[in-house]
């Protein structure tokens, strides 16, 4: 789950590949580097740490030429060192790789060019590649042959970026299972991991696994597997669409949960056509199964309540790194719906490939247009609620959850309906976020040194339980769980002790009493209750006030302000929400 980016063109290429790399950096954030090339010489600057601490030491955006290519990366081979950090080399240092995945046999690999000379200096799997590059080369292949060579070696996931000394104003780019976007602008051209670092472009081409991408600064040519050119479509980029900045927030994070209500909004306009006939898919299908990760599992289980209570199809939720273990039960009469905002998670890609193997049809749920999943895939429905750049996700999964509900009443020929109530229900959400920020921020303060938190909750409303600890996990290091309420007493209840706060998701809903039941068994054992409800209730010490909405609506409603007590405590603590520790946005490793 690393970033890469390449630019060759008319213009100096380090500034330019610099700004695309801060805009990569939501994918891994351990170290990062970059090389250039001029003049018959290749230059490197690579370091641990955070790109902006690194260019402040080492100066990336002066490496000189018109040629550049640069990496952030989450370390999955090797520790977080100068040494693993991208770009990798061959030995004579006049090829250099920036790579993103994970090259399964590297180990095979590397031990035979060790046999054959070869001297590495890192521990990663990624500096086969470059070794590999100069093995073929040394064989009289052209740069473009050893490279293409060198992927069909590879094993696993791949996406990588190559400069060679010996073709100045050249990048040859390839993929496999990864990401991988080509742009083409007025200036030169790009290869990177999504369409986000690309600036200026007028048109892309998203490449197909092992189609090699050979970038000039006017222009791009492909080869196909065999090496034969191809001619690849391309598409047009509207750059209004990327608006990639905080505006006047101190964090993404911060932001995306204010652009919940507009996430909505966005989500509701969609084809009624597609949804009517993708509903009337759904219904006729034998078995629906749903497969996500994170926080799209939790939207998806909000989903599957949606379709079972809305229009009574039931449906299961896999996760998708569990996936290959129920494949043997998909098949042609099975509807496989994707969840995933980057639409490039390796779990979920995995699991499609074998769906689609065993011919179930594909329906995905992606924000990011052109994905590795959307173009997986039969059907795809777009979130359209912008990009998401906070590692942990909070817009997206708002908008996954009303494109559910939009597909559950579409079943039942109600999309319209659906669609007005989504609308009502931005605007509710809007008053929620503003009317609970104090609250909340007050809510933080008394809890930042607290060590576990629990949130509770029954039916649909239970997913945002474990979303809710989840978002708590990632972005403020205390541990929480999320569990449907009814289960506290099965073995959680064991936890509780004096003080310990245990959010009682509770909305004026057929869970209710129930819920509320459930909190007092907690406040019998010292529990601190905080509830999220529309009404208030005696059992609660401290109330998160929601409004009332369409009963299937609640579980939209009342995540954000459990996204926004993650965001402040984690503020509370010292922590930085954008970027938390060990994670990455685009998990592109199984
Ligand atoms: C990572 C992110 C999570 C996200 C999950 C699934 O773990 O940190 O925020 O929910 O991936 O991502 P996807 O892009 O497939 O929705």
């Amino acid at each position: 789950m690393c970033g890469i980016i390449g630019y060759t063109g008319k213009n100096r290429a380090a500034p330019i590949v610099l700004q695309g790399l801060r805009k990569l950096e939501y994918r891994g954030y351990d170290s990062a580097g970059m090389a250039s090339a001029l003049n018959g010489a290749l230059y490197f600057k690579k370091a641990a740490g955070k790109i902006d601490d690194i260019d402040k030491k080492y100066e990336l955006g002066e490496l000189p030429g018109n040629t550049a290519i640069a990496h952030t990366r989450w370390a999955t081979h090797g520790g977080v060192t100068q040494e693993n950090a991208h770009p990798h080399t061959d030995c004579k240092n006049s090829i250099a790789v920036v790579h993103n995945g994970i090259v399964d046999n590297y180990q095979e690999l590397r031990s035979a060019l060790i046999r054959k000379g070869h001297v590495f200096d890192s521990e990663t799997d990624t500096e086969v590649i470059p070794h590999l590059i100069e093995e073929y080369l040394k064989e009289g292949n052209t740069f473009e042959q050893a490279t293409r060579l060198a992927s069909q070696k590879l094993e696993g996931s791949y996406a990588f970026i190559v400069i060679s000394l010996d073709t100045p104003g050249r990048i040859l780019a390839i993929r496999k299972d990864n990401p991988l976007v080509i742009g083409i602008g007025r200036h030169g051209t790009f290869a990177a991991s999504d369409t986000l670092s690309l600036q200026e472009c007028e048109s892309v081409v998203f490449p197909d696994d092992g189609e090699l991408a050979i970038l000039r600064s006017d222009g791009v040519d492909f080869l196909d597997i065999e090496g034969e050119q191809i001619e690849k479509e391309s598409s047009t980029l509207d750059m209004n669409n990327y608006q990639y900045d905080k505006g006047s927030y101190e964090y993404f994070m911060l932001k995306e949960i204010m652009e919940e209500p507009q996430a909505i909004r966005a989500a509701t306009i969609q084809d009624e056509q597609i949804f009517t006939r993708l509903a009337m898919d759904i219904l006729r299908a034998r078995q629906v199964v749903i497969t996500a990760c994170g926080t799209s599992r939790y939207a998806a289980l909000v989903g599957r309540y949606l379709f079972s209570d809305v229009a009574k199809k039931f449906c299961d939720v896999v996760m998708a790194s569990e996936f290959e273990y129920f494949s043997k039960s998909i098949d042609g009469s099975t509807l496989v719906i994707a969840v995933s905002q980057s639409g490039e998670t390796a779990d979920v890609i995995e699991g499609i490939k074998r769906a689609k193997a065993n011919g179930a049809q594909i329906v995905s749920i992606v924000n990011r247009y052109g994905s590795v999943l959307s173009r997986m895939s039969d059907d795809v429905l777009y979130l359209g609620c912008g990009p998401e750049v906070a590692v942990a996700a909070t817009k997206s999964m708002v908008s996954q959850m009303a494109i559910f509900y939009l597909l559950a009443y579409a079943m039942r020929n109600e999309f319209k309906i659906a669609a007005n109530n989504l609308r009502h229900l931005a605007d509710e959400l809007e008053r929620t976020l503003k009317g609970n920020g104090k609250g909340i921020v007050r809510l933080a303060e008394a809890f930042k040194d607290i060590e576990d938190f629990y949130y509770v909750a029954r039916g649909m409303n239970s997913p945002i339980a474990s979303e809710a600890a989840l978002k708590l996990k990632e972005i403020s290091y205390i541990h929480a769980e999320g569990l449907p309420a009814g289960e506290l007493k099965h073995g959680t209840l064991a936890l509780i002790d004096d003080g310990t706060p245990v959010v009682v998701l509770c909305p004026n809903d057929n869970t209710f009493s129930d819920t509320i039941s459930n909190g007092i068994e907690a406040k019998a054992r010292g529990a601190y209750i905080i509830g999220v409800s529309d009404i208030e209730h005696e059992l609660f010490d401290f109330w998160i006030k929601i409004p009332h909405v369409d009963g299937f609506l609640y579980p939209l409603i009342s995540v954000a302000p459990l996204h926004l007590l993650a965001y402040y405590l984690a503020l509370k603590r010292g922590t930085d929400p954008d970027k938390p520790r060990n994670l990455a946005k685009s998990v592109t490793v199984k």
